[in-house]
């Protein structure tokens, strides 16, 4: 010990800081939460615990989290431990990023890979009779766990539990048999929907953002905000292909905000949180053949674009900027084409498209202000804002409807859904499934002849209207059902629905 060091904590004994030591919240941490958070905080038996994971948990969550538990699950209650300043501490330095930067190589992945069943082992049918093509995928936030449901019948035929908080949305494969789930910690699970089997898992990464799905059934990325990676993956068995570091041409490393598939044109795009660039990855030449090296393009922006919207044919790419201006980019020439302007905060990646009057639009929420604004996708100019409840998430339709259903949930509307003629471009009607109770995010049946809506309660439900009349069909039960997805409807990128 130096001496200043041993006259530092003689000082400090002579101060009485003994309690001011106990409140120390690292080695509180390492008593009280390590065997199940992880050491390092990367999760074990319980999730990670970085800033990066906790994003999304308010203070004051965070705050009873820690006091009271979570109930029906092996978080315990700490209040009568620890004192109330002692967890306040704690609460802050979780808020804290360690002083050494978490790693996640190629090596942890590999070593975290578990194949349950083999590519080829399970039959190659389903093993229910309901119809493969109209299945749901319900993800229940709630307590973690996914409900398979018949699109006919509208009743359950399985549900399973998933990895802790599943992130962006799952992705079929074509055939619609596998769907592929990513969870907030990096874990990425193939799920086998005709035989009800999980198939294989991987970690990839201590925070991941989404997966998308190759088009032609190979390939399987994932965006990480932590590390600042991709992570390519065999679809079939899930094993490891490459890690690519996001790096821009300036050097600056990127946190991936969303992977997708751009199905017609053969390859993957990333849009990127931190640099000024759209990444482009082709798995196959124009005719289809794939290629041997998935080497990533970049087209450089004016701006960073974090929320996308791709046309039909997936040309061109809509994008918000968090200044709030928007950019069209044609993905051929590499180069911006167009500004957008409009204003507010779209929400371009709940994204719709239809006919209007000859031409295709694009609708999209508004995350600040109740409006949905109507984009004519040849000038890119705004033809409309159709005003609405509040501002709103998730807008949504089907090729067989003549509505919209837009969710008011950032507003005190949240228990109301308008119902936007498509021709007219007015408010038609509304549905509030339960007064006071938060309701949003509506995917149709395969026909479109039905519209499921979430009730997002830990109590809640899929409420399921007739899309025509906006008549309450059936209530099913669930908990917390904040997504649910049509294997139809992904599968044939329906354009009613964001992709
Ligand atoms: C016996 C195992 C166990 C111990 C010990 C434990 N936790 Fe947990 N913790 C869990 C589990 C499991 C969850 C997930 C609960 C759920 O499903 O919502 C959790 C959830 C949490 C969450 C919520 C994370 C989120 O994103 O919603 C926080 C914060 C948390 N724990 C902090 C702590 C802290 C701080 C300690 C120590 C003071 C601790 N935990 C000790 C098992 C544990």
């Amino acid at each position: 010990m130096t001496r200043i060091a041993r006259w530092l904590l003689s000082l400090a004994l002579a101060c009485g800081m003994q309690s001011a030591l106990s409140v120390d919240p690292a080695a509180h941490y390492a008593q009280h939460c390590a065997a199940c958070h992880g050491a390092d905080r990367l999760g074990g038996m319980g999730p990670a615990l970085l800033p990066e994971s906790l994003e999304r948990l308010r203070a004051s969550e965070l705050d009873s989290v820690l006091r009271d538990g979570r109930a029906a699950t092996q978080m315990p209650a700490f209040g009568p431990t620890l004192a109330a300043p002692e967890l306040q501490a704690l609460a802050r330095w979780l808020r804290t990023a360690p002083a050494a930067a978490p790693q996640w190589s190629a090596d942890a992945i590999r070593a975290s890979h578990v194949v349950m069943h083999a590519p080829g082992t399970l039959p190659a049918r389903p093993v229910f009779s309901a119809d493969p093509q109209n299945l749901f995928v319900v993800v229940e936030a709630g307590s973690h766990h996914m409900t398979v449901l018949d699109g006919d019948k509208l009743a359950p035929i399985h549900r399973l539990a998933t990895r802790f908080a599943l992130h962006g949305g799952p992705k079929f494969s074509r055939d619609g048999r596998y769907v592929f789930m990513a969870s907030r910690d990096g874990w990425v699970s193939k799920y086998d929907l005709w035989n009800l089997a999980y198939v294989a898992e991987i970690r990839v990464g201590i925070n991941t953002r989404n997966v998308a799905v190759s088009d032609d059934g190979r390939w399987v990325l994932a965006g990480n905000t932590l590390p600042r990676t991709l992570v390519l993956l065999r679809a079939d068995d899930l094993s490891l292909v490459r890690v690519i570091d996001v790096r821009g041409r300036n050097g600056d490393v990127s946190r991936v905000s969303a992977v997708y598939d751009a199905a017609p044109r053969h390859s993957f795009v990333a849009a990127l949180k931190d640099i000024a660039e759209v990444w482009e990855i082709p798995y196959a030449d124009a005719a289809g053949k794939p290629l041997a090296s998935l080497a990533p393009r970049a087209i450089v922006l004016d701006d960073v674009l974090d929320d996308f919207f791709f046309d039909q044919p997936y040309r061109h790419i809509l994008g918000a900027s968090r200044s709030g201006g928007g950019q069209v980019i044609d993905l051929d020439q590499g180069r911006k084409v167009a500004s957008l302007a409009l204003g507010g905060m779209p929400h371009l990646g709940s994204g719709i498209t239809w006919e209007l009057g000859g031409h295709a639009v694009m609708a999209s929420p508004d995350l600040g202000q109740g409006r949905i604004p109507v984009i004519d996708m040849q000038d890119w100019r705004m033809v409309a804002a159709i005003p609405t409840n509040g501002p709103g998430f998730f807008l949504r339709s089907h090729e067989n409807s003549r509505y919209a259903w837009a969710d008011a949930m950032m507003s005190p509307r949240r228990d109301t859904l308008q119902v936007i003629d498509k021709q007219t471009l007015q408010v038609a009607g509304s549905v509030t499934p339960s007064p006071g109770r938060t309701a949003a995010h509506v995917e149709f049946t395969r026909d479109g002849r039905h519209a499921l809506v979430s009730l997002m309660e830990r109590d809640g439900a899929i409420v399921v209207y007739d899309a025509a009349t906006l008549q309450e069909v059936k209530r099913i039960p669930m908990d917390k059902p904040i997504g649910k997805y049509n294997v139809f409807n992904k599968t044939t990128r329906s354009a009613g629905t964001s992709h």
